[in-house]
């Protein structure tokens, strides 16, 4: 069985000797998230300690430059003991920097030459690891130039020795058609089984907690359909504005930032029908089933469908904060969405006629996302209920962050001669009940990737289905310019149409981290 297909449930994890090469080592990806998960890997055991990491970017600098530069990043920002900065002087030893113009093919003859350096220096090394930390626009020339190089070959079977693999950051394309050409100049470049597509959402704990939620309980998957579920609510809500990535963000907006990827991924984790296994294309076949099932609207129905909203100046926590047009390099009269709200209907026998409202934006209360499943209300009330009062649904909420874990909420008996109603939740967290909300979400997509498993990353026609979704409403908005924006305050919970949409479907959004009792009133 090869890697790309061996289940790879309650392994003993540990990645082989290679050598990683990061494109963008001097930018914010590398020491914010990439040096740190490798640190960490090697001090948890998981990677061996003689990985060597190659960091790639313009600037001239040497090794001992680098490693300040990381040093100086990732350091300061840790609170580590004796132990931990000890570990950090032995790791840095195994940086090494080297520079280099991406577009220029010398570079990539000089980095098979330093490659040759580096593979003597960990002569059990299974092979190269290419991480591209880069701008998305300079990803097909970085692959074409590592193919036509040699420095990227095409590896046959998934197994062989060494390997070379890829990891693009998203957004992978900026829409269907370009995904479909990066796509493309990868394919040309390598086998698929090299390719992976990382979204961080995968590597979150709890993410990968809905499957074992779903399929190793036999308790929810009776409930799991439309006989019993009123609908689906999928939240990321974050309090920060767009910091300092006004540039980006202004190509991107809230769809391609947070929908394309990390919310379709969740969508279709919640809607899958259980993979024979948990391998990579079991588990890849089945998601992507959902994404054909999703029905697609015309451009008259689009507003029906999908609301979007852009912040003003408002409060956040208390702290008076800018609009979005006032933030850094955004255009004072810029019309990019910074929340989007959508209802999508899956068109199969599990889901027919079942809502999920997926939503999305920066600036909001809270810093909260979560996938709520809805159950219907009972279908009959035998309790007599005052004038107004309501009974709440049963709601299984998925807390992915903060405070990871799920609690279910349902009725009860307040005590006493009245026969009054109260919504209590059975609650679950993982840092209470484990004594720790698991790793760094890259830590266990780095360590997967070297160990060829590619079940939580994205697959071509997965990319591309979720593209063939948004793609439409993204030309509808593009060519409808809004006149209104901005139509949210910052510290509020998105524009009013959201309510409305959630509304239509005789439903209300939620207020992520409901109190613990409820009592109806
Ligand atoms: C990134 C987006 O992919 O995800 C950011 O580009 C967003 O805009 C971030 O803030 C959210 O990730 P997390 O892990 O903080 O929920």
């Amino acid at each position: 069985m090869t890697g790309a297909d061996a289940p790879n449930v309650g392994k003993l994890r540990r990645g082989p000797a290679c050598v990683v090469v990061i494109f963008g080592a001097a930018g914010d990806l590398t020491h914010r998230k990439l040096i740190p998960a490798l640190f960490n890997l090697g001090v948890e055991g998981a990677m061996p300690d003689n990985v060597v990491i190659l960091g790639i970017d313009r600037d001239p600098r040497d090794n001992a430059a680098f490693r300040k530069l990381m040093r100086d990043a990732v350091v300061a920002n840790a609170t580590w003991t004796g132990k931990q900065l000890s570990a950090w002087l032995a790791f840095e030893e195994r940086l090494h920097y080297m520079s280099g113009d991406f577009a220029d093919p010398a570079t990539y003859a000089a980095l098979q030459e330093r490659l040759h350096t580096l593979d003597a220096l960990v002569p059990e090394s299974e092979g190269h690891l290419f991480h591209l930390a880069i701008p998305p626009s300079l990803y097909p020339l970085v692959i074409t130039n590592l193919s036509d190089s040699g420095v990227l070959p095409r590896i046959g079977p998934p197994d062989e020795r060494p390997f070379a693999r890829v990891i693009i950051e998203k957004p992978f394309g900026h829409d269907l058609a370009s995904a479909r050409a990066l796509n493309a100049v990868c394919r040309k470049a390598m086998a698929e089984h090299q390719i992976y597509r990382i979204d961080h959402y995968l590597g979150k704990e709890v993410v990968q907690d809905l499957m074992v939620l779903r399929f190793a309980n036999s308790i929810f998957e009776p409930l799991w359909s439309r006989h019993h579920i009123d609908h689906v609510q999928i939240t990321a809500a974050e309090c920060l504005g767009v910091e300092h990535r006004g540039k980006y963000y202004e190509e991107a907006g809230v769809v391609r930032d947070m929908f394309q990827n990390h919310l379709m991924q969740l969508l279709t984790l919640t809607a899958m029908e259980p993979p024979a296994a948990f391998r990579a294309d079991s588990v890849r076949d089945e998601k992507v089933k959902v994404l054909h099932a999703i029905r697609g609207h015309t451009p008259d129905e689009m507003h029906d469908f999908a609301v979007r909203g852009q912040y003003g100046p408002g409060a956040v926590n208390g702290v008076a904060v800018p609009g979005y047009r006032q933030e850094l390099n955004v255009a004072p009269g810029s019309t990019t969405p910074t929340y989007a709200s959508m209802r999508f209907l899956v068109d199969n026998w599990r889901w027919k006629g079942v809502p999920f409202f997926l939503r999305s934006g920066k600036r909001l209360p809270a810093q909260a996302t979560e996938i709520a499943i809805q159950f219907r209300r009972p279908p009959h009330m035998m309790f007599p209920l005052s004038t107004g009062e309501k009974i709440s649904a049963n709601v299984l909420a998925v807390r992915i962050q903060p405070s990871e874990g799920m609690s279910l909420q349902f009725d009860v008996k307040v005590p006493g001669f009245e026969m009054r109603i109260a919504s209590v939740k059975m609650d679950f967290d993982y840092a209470e009940g484990f004594g720790t909300a698991g790793h760094d979400a890259y830590e266990t997509l780095l360590l997967d990737c070297v160990l060829g498993d590619a079940t939580l990353f994205t697959r071509s026609d997965e990319s591309e289905s979720a593209w063939e979704i948004l793609d439409p409403l993204l030309t509808h908005w593009e060519h409808s310019i809004p006149s209104h924006f901005p139509n949210y305050a910052a510290g509020t919970w998105g524009p009013a149409v959201a309510d409305d949409l959630i509304g239509r479907a005789h439903a209300e959004w939620r207020t992520p981290g409901i109190p613990d009792i409820q009592v109806a009133k």
